[in-house]
């Protein structure tokens, strides 16, 4: 059976490419943020999953407002990246997951989730920028991905609740597939942020410090907040929760933390950092 042997959640911040392309890791404004990845990187070392699940959200790359699916997961061998008008370098080719995805993929559909099923996908920092950042120098390209992309550009988007849920399936489809795979789930994005309006700039620390704790201990009790709430708590794209929650439900029970950080601002952008483990 495959074994999912942990959880990562980052945020994705296309700063953070562009920090890493400068090689700014270390100057004074980027520093606290970076140096809180070495002990994750660490962990995957050891660890050698083989399959990486990213939760993140496309942000006008491959789905922009004329087609956006509310749930969309990518059944390529291969997934690209281009140059999104952020500024950072597009990466090389992503390597896909061409077996455990259609597992999934049913597990989804008999589950009730009407995915949107990609054999072609172009993928933005929504997933490039956590995986460059997990692994660096192109380590990355050992991993096969499977993308699993939440709409939170635009309305009506899923509830939090539903995106928890969307993950406790996907969890039951890791656990229940036959392959002898190592898997490990991210949900990239958040934490609190709001990039346009008269909010600009807004950020919450003490809500993102409460998001966090919960998300270890209880994460039920972020489930009854609306995408109306998390708006008016976190900012506008404080709804990037969503995939820290699929993340959780993929894990679902009982979990232990080995590892967090939270740093602001980066960017517009209250950073954080969590690595789960199945308790
Ligand atoms: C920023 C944050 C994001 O989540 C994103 O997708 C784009 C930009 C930012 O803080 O600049
Ligand atoms: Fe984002």
């Amino acid at each position: 059976m495959a074994k999912l042997i942990g959880a990562v959640g980052t945020s994705h911040i296309p700063a953070i490419g562009k920090a890493m392309d400068q090689g700014l890791e270390q100057t004074p404004y980027w520093k606290d943020f970076f140096d809180a990845y070495p002990p994750v990187r660490t962990w995957l070392d050891e660890q050698q999953p083989d399959i990486a699940v990213v939760f993140y959200n496309d942000h006008g790359l491959s789905f922009f407002l004329d087609k956006k699916p509310t749930y969309a997961i990518g059944t390529a061998p291969e997934y690209t990246n281009a140059d999104e008008g952020w500024g950072i370098q597009p990466i090389a080719p992503i390597t896909g997951e061409t077996e455990l995805s259609w597992h999934i993929v049913n597990t989804l559909i008999d589950d009730e989730f009407d995915v949107t099923v990609c054999q072609e996908l172009r993928v933005d920092h929504g997933l490039t920028v956590p995986m460059t950042l997990l692994w660096p120098n192109e380590q990355y390209r050992k991993i096969k991905v499977i993308p699993v992309a939440i709409n939170c550009e635009r309305h009506p988007m899923p509830k939090p609740s539903r995106s928890y849920k969307l993950g406790q399936s996907i969890g039951r489809a890791i656990q229940s597939w036959s392959g002898d795979e190592k898997v490990v789930v991210l949900g990239t994005g958040g934490l609190s942020h709001q990039l346009d309006g008269a909010r600009a700039g807004f950020i919450n620390k003490e809500f993102d410090l409460f998001c966090m704790e919960k998300l270890v201990s209880d994460p039920g009790a972020l489930l009854g907040y609306t995408n109306a709430d998390l708006t008016e708590i976190a900012g506008a794209q404080g709804v990037e929760l969503a995939m820290w929650l699929a993340m959780r439900g993929a894990l679902e029970g009982d979990v232990k933390l080995l590892h967090q950080n939270y740093h602001i601002p980066v960017s517009n952008t209250g950073a954080g950092l969590m690595l789960l483990e199945p308790a």
